[in-house]
């Protein structure tokens, strides 16, 4: 069975309604590891070596976290800037991650409709997230289509409980092997690969 791991990173999480529930809920999940960036670096330092060893026991890397700026929040940058390293995540003797799959689980304020060439932000998400998609492929990994919830400010509880069970859904679904990559090539978003669980 595929093995998940979710690097989760939040700057306020104290804060945060859409992230905060769907953490809550991959957490009753079996097969998944949550490892929240900021509460195991407040200060940024990240210990590489750790890092590194959680990456080669799983199959999956998830990056979630909310949509900041058109990107993540900036210890995932740290995270890629200092992990990521020549040689083992890339460059001609870097196979370390060879094979591996990553998927961006986002939550974004913008709509759906504020991400298309006639809305707010001009460009679909898959253009925002063209870094994350390349660096997978310079780590020769594949980069999944990404989970997002968009709309986040108007999302009210039981809009956020469904997106929680969709997402649940998905991650269990990779961590059975059920979600499979003939399943969401070519989606904009693998949303629609999960039909919600019980939680
Ligand atoms: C610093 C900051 C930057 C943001 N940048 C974006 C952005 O570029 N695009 C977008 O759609 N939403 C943006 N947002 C909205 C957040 O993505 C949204 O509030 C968040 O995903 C909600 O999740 P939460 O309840 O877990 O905090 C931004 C919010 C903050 C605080």
């Amino acid at each position: 069975m595929p093995s998940v791991l979710v690097q989760f990173a939040h700057p306020s999480f104290y804060r945060s309604r859409i992230q905060k529930a769907l953490v809550k809920t991959c957490k009753k999940l079996d097969g998944i590891t949550i490892n929240d960036l900021y509460e195991q670096y407040p200060d940024l330092h990240i210990d590489v070596k750790r890092e590194q060893d959680l990456l080669l026991k799983h199959d999956i890397l998830v990056l979630q976290h909310p949509f900041y700026w058109y990107s993540g929040p900036a210890i995932i940058k740290q995270w890629l800037d200092l992990v990521l390293e020549y040689n083992w995540a890339y460059g001609p003797k870097g196979f370390a991650l060879q094979g591996k799959k990553m998927l961006s689980a986002i939550s974004c304020g913008g709509g759906e409709n504020a991400y298309t060439p006639e809305g707010h932000n001009s460009f679909p998400i898959s253009q925002f997230l063209l870094p994350y998609r390349q660096t997978a492929s310079l780590c020769r990994m594949e980069y999944m289509p990404p989970f997002v919830v968009y709309g986040t400010h108007r999302k009210k509880s039981n809009d956020i409980d469904d997106e929680s069970l969709m997402y649940a859904d998905i991650l269990s679904g990779l961590a059975s092997g059920r979600i499979q990559p003939e399943n969401y090539r070519g989606l904009e978003v693998i949303n629609s690969l999960g039909h919600g669980i019980e939680g």
